[in-house]
Protein backbone atom coordinates (compact mmCIF):
# COMPACT_ATOMS: atom_id res chain seq x y z
CA UNK A 1 0.00 0.00 0.00
CA UNK A 2 0.87 3.30 -0.86
CA UNK A 3 1.39 5.49 2.22
CA UNK A 4 2.77 8.85 1.67
CA UNK A 5 4.48 11.65 -0.69
CA UNK A 6 8.74 10.27 0.50
CA UNK A 7 10.37 12.77 -1.41
CA UNK A 8 10.48 15.40 -4.64
CA UNK A 9 13.78 14.59 -6.31
CA UNK A 10 15.71 17.66 -8.25
CA UNK A 11 18.61 16.70 -10.57
CA UNK A 12 21.16 19.55 -9.83
CA UNK A 13 24.26 19.98 -11.90
CA UNK A 14 26.31 21.42 -9.01
CA UNK A 15 25.46 19.93 -5.98
CA UNK A 16 27.61 21.86 -3.77
CA UNK A 17 25.97 24.99 -4.97
CA UNK A 18 22.60 23.67 -4.85
CA UNK A 19 22.68 22.70 -1.02
CA UNK A 20 24.10 26.32 -0.11
CA UNK A 21 21.15 27.29 -1.57
CA UNK A 22 18.57 25.41 -0.21
CA UNK A 23 20.64 26.03 2.89
CA UNK A 24 21.34 29.64 2.99
CA UNK A 25 18.77 30.65 0.31
CA UNK A 26 15.80 29.25 1.19
CA UNK A 27 16.59 28.13 5.08
CA UNK A 28 16.11 24.66 4.79
CA UNK A 29 17.55 21.98 6.74
CA UNK A 30 20.34 20.06 5.67
CA UNK A 31 19.69 16.17 6.91
CA UNK A 32 23.00 14.90 5.17
CA UNK A 33 24.28 13.59 1.76
CA UNK A 34 25.09 10.04 0.83
CA UNK A 35 26.04 8.56 -2.52
CA UNK A 36 23.88 5.92 -4.23
CA UNK A 37 26.96 4.15 -5.85
CA UNK A 38 25.11 1.33 -7.53
CA UNK A 39 23.39 4.07 -9.27
CA UNK A 40 26.12 6.55 -9.51
CA UNK A 41 24.06 9.07 -7.87
CA UNK A 42 25.29 11.43 -4.93
CA UNK A 43 22.14 12.67 -2.94
CA UNK A 44 20.92 15.35 -0.24
CA UNK A 45 17.74 15.17 1.59
CA UNK A 46 16.49 18.09 3.22
CA UNK A 47 13.38 16.98 5.02
CA UNK A 48 9.93 18.91 5.42
CA UNK A 49 7.18 17.85 7.64
CA UNK A 50 5.69 15.56 5.96
CA UNK A 51 8.25 14.82 2.75
CA UNK A 52 11.46 15.56 1.55
CA UNK A 53 13.40 17.10 -1.67
CA UNK A 54 16.13 15.08 -2.70
CA UNK A 55 19.11 16.58 -4.89
CA UNK A 56 20.34 14.10 -7.05
CA UNK A 57 24.10 14.60 -8.70
CA UNK A 58 26.20 12.08 -10.70
CA UNK A 59 28.75 10.32 -8.70
CA UNK A 60 31.96 10.88 -10.73
CA UNK A 61 30.31 12.21 -13.74
CA UNK A 62 28.44 9.02 -14.63
CA UNK A 63 25.34 7.10 -14.53
CA UNK A 64 21.63 8.13 -15.63
CA UNK A 65 21.90 11.34 -13.09
CA UNK A 66 24.62 12.25 -15.54
CA UNK A 67 22.93 11.25 -18.88
CA UNK A 68 20.03 12.96 -17.89
CA UNK A 69 21.69 16.75 -16.43
CA UNK A 70 23.31 16.28 -20.55
CA UNK A 71 19.74 16.19 -22.52
CA UNK A 72 17.59 18.38 -19.76
CA UNK A 73 20.39 21.08 -17.72
CA UNK A 74 18.86 20.13 -14.40
CA UNK A 75 15.13 19.94 -13.76
CA UNK A 76 12.26 17.76 -11.48
CA UNK A 77 13.41 14.33 -11.75
CA UNK A 78 11.11 12.03 -9.98
CA UNK A 79 8.27 11.53 -7.61
CA UNK A 80 8.57 8.93 -4.91
CA UNK A 81 5.77 6.99 -3.02
CA UNK A 82 6.69 5.28 0.02
CA UNK A 83 4.89 2.31 0.01
CA UNK A 84 4.53 -0.06 3.52
CA UNK A 85 5.20 -3.06 1.38
CA UNK A 86 6.65 -2.58 -2.07
CA UNK A 87 6.68 -6.00 -3.42
CA UNK A 88 3.18 -6.34 -2.78
CA UNK A 89 2.78 -3.29 -4.65
CA UNK A 90 5.12 -3.99 -7.67
CA UNK A 91 3.61 -6.87 -8.02
CA UNK A 92 -0.26 -5.57 -8.26
CA UNK A 93 1.27 -2.33 -10.61
CA UNK A 94 3.05 -5.32 -12.54
CA UNK A 95 -0.23 -7.18 -12.87
CA UNK A 96 -2.49 -3.68 -14.48
CA UNK A 97 0.51 -3.71 -17.02
CA UNK A 98 3.07 -1.08 -15.55
CA UNK A 99 6.32 -1.48 -16.70
CA UNK A 100 9.29 -0.89 -14.46
CA UNK A 101 13.28 0.50 -14.82
CA UNK A 102 14.28 -3.22 -13.31
CA UNK A 103 13.18 -7.09 -12.72
CA UNK A 104 13.59 -6.20 -8.66
CA UNK A 105 14.28 -3.62 -5.86
CA UNK A 106 17.51 -2.19 -5.30
CA UNK A 107 19.02 -0.25 -2.38
CA UNK A 108 18.77 3.42 -2.42
CA UNK A 109 19.96 5.90 -0.26
CA UNK A 110 18.22 5.80 3.80
CA UNK A 111 18.80 2.09 3.93
CA UNK A 112 15.53 1.81 1.45
CA UNK A 113 14.73 -0.27 -0.93
CA UNK A 114 13.73 1.20 -4.12
CA UNK A 115 12.19 0.81 -7.39
CA UNK A 116 11.10 2.96 -10.57
CA UNK A 117 7.90 2.84 -12.50
CA UNK A 118 9.00 3.81 -16.34
CA UNK A 119 7.25 7.23 -17.45
CA UNK A 120 5.78 6.09 -20.44
CA UNK A 121 3.63 4.26 -17.73
CA UNK A 122 2.71 7.10 -15.95
CA UNK A 123 2.57 9.84 -18.65
CA UNK A 124 6.62 11.11 -18.36
CA UNK A 125 6.59 11.20 -15.29
CA UNK A 126 9.34 9.15 -13.58
CA UNK A 127 8.11 7.84 -10.14
CA UNK A 128 10.18 5.76 -7.28
CA UNK A 129 8.42 3.45 -5.10
CA UNK A 130 10.06 2.84 -1.67
CA UNK A 131 9.82 1.08 1.47
CA UNK A 132 12.55 1.64 4.63
CA UNK A 133 13.78 -1.61 5.44
CA UNK A 134 13.09 -0.22 9.24
CA UNK A 135 9.64 0.92 8.68
CA UNK A 136 8.31 -1.80 10.39
CO1 LIG B 1 14.58 9.29 -5.04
Amino acid sequence: MITGLDHIAVAVPDLEKAIKRFMEDFGLILEGTEDVTAVKTATAFFPLTSTSIELVHPLKGEGAIAAYLEKKGGGLHHLCFRSDNIDADIARLKARGYQFLSDAPTMGAHNSRVIFIHPKSCDGVLIELNQRIDAH
